[in-house]
């Protein structure tokens, strides 16, 4: 039996999180919208409001998980990747609040993390599997062979998918994150309307910053014949973006799953939110006979439950961290 309090503060969300024995029973997300006013996240802004929240959060999920904080029997944290100001507030708060209530340190990798997120609910994934992480700063395909047992066997060479979406929407004067708003703009436009340069990449590897300038030159060409090109056609560029990044996404999904031999096949990251990408994966897995696993929603961009679940199998496995860790904005794999 544990109980568990999870902190993540890789980026601009402050979450706790609570794990009752494998059960998650409080997931509070502060969302910092601080950084819609200058297109993307600002370091020192984001660490500054992780101080303001970090409190007030909390005390929200002890609340939520109606437990007392001398119930606890460990806190898990995120060490990284991840922005250094703003994983500092939450390994510094984790650091001392474990030093207080005498309790072991957890500490998590973030991208882990997105991945043992398929061990909140059912159904879960069996040993071996390959999951797709699509996030804002990665792009990853890993071979999953056991909870703590992960290889990386492609990732991209330059942009993440999720950077895509952002920099594509940040093209098209859409607000920061833009993905979610490309998504929503997808759905009412056509996915075949125009076509973007492909990455001619080898192996299990991505490449998205060649679509990136191929999406801003045809859209500053389109512009010099007529000006309002974006407005007029939001929609079929959002649905036609959306589309190249997908293709691109599961074309390299389906040669590792075909080189590995494994038909057990997930998603995680905040992309995995994507409509698009939810839906064409389906049907990829109906095709192929993949047996798929996509988060739930509050699951798929940063939140604690997932270093709560991955805190709850480092307990069992008593892989405690010594008060003198340190965050890393670059963490080994
Ligand atoms: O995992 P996450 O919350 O943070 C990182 O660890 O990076 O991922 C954030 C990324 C952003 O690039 C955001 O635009 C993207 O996930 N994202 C989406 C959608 N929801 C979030 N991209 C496309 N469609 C969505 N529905
Ligand atoms: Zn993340």
């Amino acid at each position: 039996m544990s109980v568990i309090l999870a902190i993540e503060s890789s980026c601009d969300e402050t979450s706790v999180a609570i794990c009752n024995n494998g059960k998650i029973t409080a997931n509070v997300i502060a969302n910092q919208t601080i950084h819609e006013n200058y297109g993307g996240v600002i370091p020192e802004l984001a660490s500054r409001v992780h101080q303001q929240n970090i409190v007030p959060v909390i005390q929200q999920a002890l609340v939520d998980a109606k437990v007392n904080k001398k119930e606890l029997d460990a806190i898990a944290f995120t060490r990284g990747p991840g922005l250094l100001g703003s994983l500092l507030v939450g390994v510094s708060f984790a650091k001392s609040f474990a030093l207080a209530l005498d309790l072991p340190l957890i500490s998590v990798n973030h991208m882990h993390a997105h991945i043992l997120a398929h061990f909140i609910d059912d159904p879960k994934p069996g040993f071996p599997f390959i999951c797709l992480t699509v996030s804002g700063g990665h792009t990853q395909i890993v071979l999953v062979e056991d909870y703590f047992d992960m290889t990386i066997i492609g990732e991209t060479l330059d942009d993440a998918a999720g950077e895509a979406f952002d920099k594509t929407a940040k093209i098209l004067n859409l607000p920061y994150p833009g993905g979610p708003l490309i998504d929503r703009h997808a759905k009412m436009g056509n996915p075949l309307a125009f076509k973007f340069g492909e990455p001619q990449i080898k192996d299990l590897n991505y490449s998205f910053s060649g679509l990136k300038t191929s999406i801003l030159y045809f859209i500053r060409d389109q512009e010099k014949v007529n000006p309002n090109f974006v407005t007029e056609q939001l929609n079929d560029i959002c649905a036609s973006v959306q589309h190249s990044i997908v293709t691109i996404l599961l074309a390299k999904l389906k040669k590792a799953a075909k080189q590995y031999g494994i038909s057990e096949v997930a998603i995680a990251g905040g992309v995995s939110a994507n409509s698009g990408l939810r839906n064409a994966l389906n049907a990829l897995a109906e095709e192929l006979k993949w047996n798929v696993y996509i988060p739930a929603f509050e699951y798929c961009t940063d939140n604690a439950a997932m270093i709560a679940i991955a805190g709850h199998y480092k307990y069992i496995n008593k892989d405690f961290e010594h008060q003198d860790v340190a965050p890393l904005s670059r963490m080994e794999f």
